[in-house]
This record gives structure tokens, C-alpha cells and sequence, in this order.
């Protein structure tokens, strides 16, 4: 099986984590468009979707499934996202596609946050994943000093932009041994937007897509 054959496996079991009436989170990335995809094929049993970035609102209108905002919603049942690294505890790496800060907020919002990944993803230590940082534009060389001090490689993602306008700094170098204390401390830093570290508030559910099968952590 290929690792997007895996990634298609897992978004089609987070179908059965959608319940029927309520508001969806999606989140962003191939493993998510997978989910988009399939969500396509239940869209009459749902009242609507928020999405965690602009390129998963369109693909969701693409298929005729409404956005809403975020402001206009008070409840989300679940929210379904991939990941660019976890652990068994579930806790994340998210940002490789820069959609972090979307992500973390309806992430907070989510009553469940179901993490839909393939087994390459699953890791005992966070960090060889590059881990990324949404920051203000005028704070990023700042920042990037920062994560020097820490031991950490910074590299800046030139070139690209958020959907909110901001930059994003990718810390090589980083042996996250303390993801919830880690993520705390950097989200002190003057001009952090987001940690792509998403351990504060974990996953509730790790869906990941194996050779044997879809395993539940
Ligand atoms: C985007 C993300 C994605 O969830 C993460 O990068 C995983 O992507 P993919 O499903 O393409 O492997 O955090 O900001």
C-alpha cells in the first residue's frame, strides 16, 4: 500500500466519528482532502462545516458542503485533521502546510479532535519534524534568534504567506521531550503567532492508517 493509499484508509474511518445534524472542522493538508472527499458523500446528514484555511473552504465548495464562520458557530462536533508527527500520548506537530493557527483554534473549539494519520507519522519523540511557528513579519528575526539560543535551526518558509498574513519560521534541531511545556514557553514569545505544537490540547482520537488496518490510539 502507498503512503496515500494509507492516508485515504484513514480519512475514510474518521467518517464514523460525524454526527448527523452538527457542525464539521476540517482541517488541511492531503490527509484531510481525503476526508473532504469522502465527507462529500454524507454532506446531506450535516448542518454545515469550518474549515482551518482557504484551500480547505474551497475544495469544500467545490463539492457544494457549506463553510460557515467560525464567529457564526457556537458548537463544532468534531474536527478532523492530519498531523506531521504524533506520539501515543497525541500529542502533535502540526504547520507543514502552514495552516497552524486555523487549525489550533478550531481545534479548541472541537468537542473531539479526531487525528486522521498514516503510520509514518507516529513517532516516541517529537521533533525530527522540522517544528513550525506562525509569527508576526517584524518578529521573525527576533524569534529566529530565540530558537538559536534553544538549540534550535530556525529556517524561514520565504516566500510564503499564511492566511492571516503572517510568516512562518521551520525550527530544525529540536528533541521535544516536554511537548506541553515546550509549547507553553514558546507561545511567550513577543510576536508568536502559533507553536505548531499541539499538545495543550491533544488529539481526543489518533486514527492511524496501517498496513494491517486503521489502528485507534
Ligand atoms: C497543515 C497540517 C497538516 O495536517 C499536516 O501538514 C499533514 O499534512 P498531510 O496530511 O498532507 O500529510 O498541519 O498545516
Amino acid at each position: 500500500m502507498t503512503q496515500d493509499e494509507l492516508k485515504k484508509m484513514v480519512a475514510k474511518a474518521a467518517l464514523e466519528y460525524v454526527e448527523v445534524g452538527t457542525i464539521v472542522g476540517v482541517g488541511t493538508g492531503s490527509t484531510a482532502n481525503h476526508f473532504i472527499d469522502y465527507l462529500a458523500g454524507i454532506k446531506h446528514k450535516i448542518d454545515g462545516t469550518v474549515a482551518s484555511s482557504e484551500a480547505s473552504a474551497e475544495r469544500l465548495r467545490s463539492h457544494g458542503i457549506p463553510v460557515l464562520d467560525l464567529n457564526e458557530v457556537d458548537d463544532i462536533s468534531v474536527y478532523v485533521d492530519g498531523a506531521d508527527e504524533a506520539t501515543r500520548h497525541r500529542h502533535l506537530i502540526k504547520g507543514g502546510g502552514g495552516a497552524l493557527t486555523r487549525e489550533k483554534i478550531v481545534a479548541a473549539v472541537a468537542r473531539r479532535f479526531v487525528c486522521i494519520a498514516d503510520e509514518t507519522k507516529l513517532v516516541d519523540v517529537l521533533g525530527a519534524f522540522p517544528l513550525p511557528l506562525e509569527v508576526i513579519p517584524m518578529a521573525r528575526s527576533y524569534i529566529a534568534r530565540e530558537m538559536v539560543k534553544l538549540g534550535g535551526r530556525p529556517q524561514w518558509r520565504e516566500g510564503f504567506v499564511t492566511d492571516n498574513g503572517n510568516h512562518i519560521l521551520d525550527v530544525h534541531n529540536l528533541q521535544i521531550t516536554d511537548p506541553v511545556a515546550l509549547e507553553s514557553e514558546l507561545n511567550q514569545y513577543a510576536g508568536m503567532v502559533t507553536v505548531g505544537i499541539f499538545a495543550r490540547r491533544p488529539a481526543d482520537v489518533l486514527l492511524l492508517g496501517t498496513r494491517e488496518g486503521v489502528k485507534t490510539i
